[in-house]
């Protein structure tokens, strides 16, 4: 569906986001047909650039982070020609007089303010936006984690956002809720009979969810080093995901009847006080590969490249169901999982000879390959009497999507367009932020009250010994991660 004209500021154009995401993403949607022409993307930043180079700039990053495929010399021309420039420095007034004067509030034209900016700027950006006349009921604000680094922090940043701009005007990204199978998984639960019925503790055994990456910190060092797996990953990406899987139908796909749901979900997190539910490593060197000290650059880091906790939603639907959750970089392959495990079949009817049957196990699989497969116990087909084996049903749409041609869409894709939109449904709001880091930080605090060293583990391996032994003593195990 398109959307109307809009105008779209991007601070901070020059940089990485800038370049591999987001000018991609809007290429996309003028290339299938949802951008219209009429739209104006800005990019901001401190360099003192003409449009043209500007263009040319974006051009480039069309070349590098756009399939050959999908780039038209036609659509090319059509979306350089939206873009503009304007030099704005964050930290002083200047060039925001400029911006404004090229930016006179339209009618039913939406203004969006994307600060792809270090996280110290967002709450002077969003002053000098409100001080420059252009935080108006059209305007959008949209910034991107780290949304603070502590509770105290996140909430001096939201009170800073409301002090200039209402919070259906803020539009907090976690790219995770842009995934294409993210958001299957709440078609899969709401637009289905079959499995709300299951999806309580009476029947499942527990949930595993998985971020693993095989990238180092390599070039990130300076932001990640003192940050860590927990606030990196867990505060925010997973701890949306286990948001989906947790919460209740809400009663309508509306941003605060979702966003209503998924809070009720972060304040049902149990406390966490047992430091032995909680394992935390840092990869070592091996063979040839760089330690995470030595790709950091920092030679006593106590900072974890990777967490694997035991979580409990403290609710009548989850009570005594284990959430386990691990991340962590560096390890033997990219895959990022949802894995809900549901209990056995109470009761055999099969002779021990049939063999045993397995759990059922509903994987939503968000990269790579994405899709959802249910594994399942069937008889072996054949003659060979009464024999149980596992099988799977498989629903991969990378599959699906290749046979059809279909580009599986990058998040900011739909998270962009949902900003022009005025659809908060896929953006945090600053409660959810406040609740997740109300329940990281306590764990946080323990490792730093008691010193803890995160354990090493080796490049390329399934993560520290530690993370085994975390399901092993409730006599479960980990999913490969294959
Ligand atoms: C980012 C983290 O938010 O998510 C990175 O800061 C991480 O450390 C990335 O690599 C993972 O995203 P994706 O989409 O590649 O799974």
């Amino acid at each position: 569906v398109p959307v109307d004209p809009f105008d779209l500021v991007v601070f901070g154009a020059t940089g990485d986001l800038a370049r591999r995401k987001l000018i991609p993403a809007l290429y996309h949607r003028l290339h299938d047909g949802q951008m219209p022409d009429a739209a104006r993307i800005v990019g901001a930043a401190r360099s003192d650039l003409s449009a043209d180079a500007f263009r040319n700039m974006a051009a480039e990053a069309l070349e590098e982070f756009v399939r050959p495929a999908d780039l038209d010399a036609q659509t090319q021309k059509r979306f350089l020609s939206c873009i503009d420039y304007a030099q704005v420095d964050a930290t002083s007034s200047e060039g925001w007089s400029d911006l404004a004067a090229a930016m006179p509030p339209r009618e039913g034209r939406p203004r969006a303010f994307y600060l792809s900016v270090a996280p110290r700027f967002f709450g002077p950006m969003a002053e000098r936006i409100h001080e420059a006349g252009l935080s108006g009921a059209d305007s959008r604000i949209v910034i991107e984690k780290p949304l603070g680094h502590d509770l105290a922090s996140a909430r001096e940043l939201n009170a800073t956002l409301a002090a200039h701009f209402h919070e259906h005007q803020v539009y907090r990204i976690d790219h995770y809720l842009g995934k294409e199978t993210v958001q299957n998984l709440m078609a899969l639960r709401f637009a289905n009979a079959l499995f709300e019925p299951l999806w309580n503790a009476r029947h499942i055994d527990h949930v595993q969810i998985t971020v693993a990456e095989s990238v180092g910190v390599e070039g990130r060092g300076p932001y990640y080093d003192g940050v860590g797996a927990m606030r990196d990953m867990v505060q925010n990406h997973m701890l949306q995901l286990l948001c989906l899987i947790a919460m209740e139908p809400p009663g309508r796909f509306e941003p605060d009847a979702v966003r209503d749901e998924k809070l009720k979900v972060l304040r049902a997190l149990a406390p966490h006080d047992h430091p032995e539910d909680v394992v935390r490593g840092q990869y070592a060197a091996a063979n040839g590969t760089a330690s995470y000290r030595e790709d950091a650059e920092s030679p006593d880091s106590r900072t974890e490249s990777y967490v694997a906790l035991k979580a409990e939603v403290a609710n009548w639907r989850w009570s005594g169901v284990p959430f386990y959750l691990r991340t962590g970089k560096r390890l033997r392959t990219r895959v990022s999982e949802i894995a809900v495990v549901f209990k056995e079949a109470p009761h055999s009817i099969f002779p021990a000879a049939s063999g045993r049957w397995a759990q059922n196990v509903l994987a939503i699989r968000l990269q790579p390959d994405e899709g959802i497969t249910l594994g399942m116990t069937i008889k072996d087909p054949g003659p060979g009497g009464m024999r149980l084996a596992p099988a799977v049903l498989d629903m991969t749409f990378a599959d699906a999507m290749s046979s059809s041609k279909l580009r599986m869409p990058d998040a900011y894709e739909r998270l962009v367009m949902d900003v022009i939109r005025g659809d908060q449904t896929l953006f945090m709001r600053g409660d959810e932020v406040e609740a997740a880091w109300e329940w990281v930080d306590p764990i946080i605090a323990g490792w730093e009250e008691r010193g803890d060293r995160p354990v090493s583990y080796d490049p390329g391996s399934s993560g520290p010994e530690d993370a085994l032994m975390l399901l092993h003593r409730d006599g479960r195990r980990w999913r490969e991660i294959a």
